[in-house]
């Protein structure tokens, strides 16, 4: 296993995060859902997971991040809390739990921790109104980890899933919402399909680590949908996605191998029924 702690049963902190930074090691993060993938996430190191809104799609078949509710989140971060103890787990906030109002958003996040169990929440946006709910989550004990580029919560406003941060003017405001962010006191800031070279200028810029998705190397840490990494999707395959297993292929196996063996009454065998005695 291999974890960027000496001892594999303390949870990395906050702190933990900032000092992989500064040492320059990289952070890696995928997300998960349920206990089964938790526990392996664990049992393999993983520095930090993230129970992305992503479920919405990759769990739930929605079409988007728009229809998650925080029940929802709730239900499955508490089954990853279980299956992954000792490693630091984020929580997505869904859509309209923490834009209304501050207050809403302090309530919300405050649930994700007392009733998920989850360290830390993260949410989309580097807006003037996202940074104070920000401060106050921060100032009231949550950590927060931010999320710039493509934000998917605002698909239906930013025109599709594309690069974010393209041009002077974009990469200028992405730089400055990175900024507000860090002083609003996010402990960490996803970046999500940004040109990597603006990746890296943002990565270099800010005291807090970075976690790319689809924004190149130069980012402080990765991060990749769980599913999508394994090849359970294996129609999804934009470009800045690496299929690191084939699991859709391997469980189609299984399935198959499954429906044969019933149909053809080889299974259960001999070896797999009870007798009398044993
Ligand atoms: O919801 C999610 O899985 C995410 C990652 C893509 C960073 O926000």
């Amino acid at each position: 296993m291999s974890h960027s702690s000496d001892d594999p049963k303390r949870r990395l902190t906050v702190r933990d995060f900032l000092e992989m930074k500064s040492r320059g090691e990289p952070l890696a993060v995928l997300t998960c859902y349920d206990v089964l993938f938790a526990r392996i996430l664990e049992a393999e190191g993983v520095d930090l997971i993230l129970v992305g809104d992503s479920l919405g799609q990759v769990v739930l078949g929605y079409d988007s991040t728009v229809p998650v509710t925080l029940e929802e989140m709730i239900h499955h971060g508490r089954a990853v809390v279980r299956g992954a103890p000792h490693t630091f787990v984020v929580l997505d906030l869904p859509f309209l739990t923490y834009q209304v109002s501050t207050e809403e958003a302090i309530r919300n996040a405050g649930r994700a921790l007392k009733e998920a169990g989850v360290q830390a929440v993260k949410v989309e946006g580097g807006s003037p109104d996202i940074c104070e709910a920000i401060q106050r989550m921060v100032q009231a004990g949550i950590p927060v980890m931010g999320h710039v580029g493509l934000t998917p919560q605002s698909v239906h406003s930013l025109g599709g899933y594309r690069v974010q941060g393209r041009g002077e003017e974009e990469a200028s405001r992405l730089m400055e919402e990175a900024v507000a962010l860090q002083e609003a006191g996010c402990f960490s800031l996803v970046l999500e399909l940004v040109p990597g070279d603006l990746a890296g200028e943002v990565s270099r810029h800010l005291r807090i680590p970075t976690i790319g998705i689809g924004a190149g190397v130069e980012c402080d840490g990765q991060v990749l949908v769980l599913p999508d990494a394994l090849g359970m999707n294996p129609d999804f395959q934009p470009r800045f996605l690496k299929q690191f297993a084939q699991l859709d292929q391997e469980a189609r196996r299984g399935v198959r191998q499954f429906l044969r063996e019933v149909r053809e009454s080889t299974f259960p065998g001999e070896e797999h029924t009870f007798g009398e005695g044993k």
